[in-house]
C-alpha cells in the first residue's frame, strides 16, 4: 500500500522545501498542491474563467517559474474559495496521494478534506513576520521589488481568506502533529519532521 504524508500550514511557511526535502529522504513523489491553484489563478488574470480553467488544467500549466509571483498568490487564494473550484481538483490530488511507493502532498486542506486518511500528518507553521520575511528574500532573489511591508500584508491577507472560507478551510487536523519553524534552520525543519515521520511509521 501507498504511504501518504499530507502537510498542511499557511503561506510562505516552509511546506514546500520541507515536502521536497521529505519526499527525496523517503524516495516518494511530492505534489505542491499551491500549484494547481496558482496555475488557475493565473489563468483567471488572463481573463479565463476559473471553474473552466480547472476542469482543463494540464501539467505544462504548472510551470513554478511562471506562478511564483505576489499576484498570482492573491488571484490562486481567490479562486480557491470556489468549491466547484476545489472539486475539481480533488479526484487528481486523492490519485496522486496513492502513488506507490508513497507521495507527499503540501497544502491548506490535506490532512483534512483531500486525504484524511493519510499515513502521517503535519501541520507546519512561523510567524507571520518570519514567513514574510523568507519570501520576501525569496521574492527579491527573483528580481520582485515588493517591499517586506507589502509582502507580510499579503501574507496577512491570503491567511485570513484561507481560513476564513467556508469550504476545506486552512486548518490542522485533528491529529496532525504541529512544527513551528520560525527558529529552526532548513535542516533542522527538515530532521523535525522526518523524526516525526518515522516515530509514525515505527
Ligand atoms: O507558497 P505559499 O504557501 O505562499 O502558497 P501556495 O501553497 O502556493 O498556495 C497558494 C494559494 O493556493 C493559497 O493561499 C491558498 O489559497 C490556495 N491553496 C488552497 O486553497 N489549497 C491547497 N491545498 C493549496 C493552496
Amino acid at each position: 500500500m501507498a504511504y501518504t504524508i499530507a502537510i498542511d500550514g499557511p503561506a510562505a511557511a516552509g511546506k514546500g522545501t520541507i515536502s521536497k526535502a521529505i519526499a527525496s529522504h523517503y524516495g516518494f513523489h511530492h505534489l505542491d498542491t499551491g500549484l494547481l491553484y496558482r496555475a488557475i489563478g493565473a489563468q483567471v488574470l488572463q481573463g479565463h474563467d476559473a471553474v473552466d480553467a480547472a476542469k482543463a488544467l494540464v501539467a505544462e500549466d504548472l510551470d513554478p517559474s511562471r506562478l511564483r509571483t505576489p499576484d498570482v498568490a492573491d488571484a490562486a487564494s481567490q479562486v480557491a474559495v470556489i468549491p466547484d473550484v476545489r472539486s475539481a481538483l480533488t479526484e487528481f490530488q486523492r490519485r496522486f496521494a496513492r502513488r506507490m511507493p508513497g507521495a507527499v502532498l503540501d497544502g491548506r486542506d490535506i490532512g483534512t478534506v483531500i486525504c484524511p486518511d493519510a499515513e502521517a500528518k503535519l501541520f507546519v507553521t512561523a510567524s507571520a513576520e518570519v514567513r514574510a520575511e523568507r519570501r520576501f528574500r525569496e521574492l527579491s532573489e527573483n528580481g520582485h521589488t515588493e517591499s517586506l511591508a507589502e509582502v507580510l500584508a499579503d501574507v496577512k491577507a491570503r491567511d485570513a481568506r484561507d481560513s476564513e472560507r467556508t469550504t476545506s478551510p486552512l486548518r490542522p487536523a485533528r491529529d496532525a502533529i504541529h512544527i513551528d519553524t520560525s527558529d529552526l534552520s532548513i535542516d533542522e525543519a527538515v530532521a523535525a519532521a522526518i523524526a516525526v515521520i518515522d516515530a509514525r511509521r515505527d
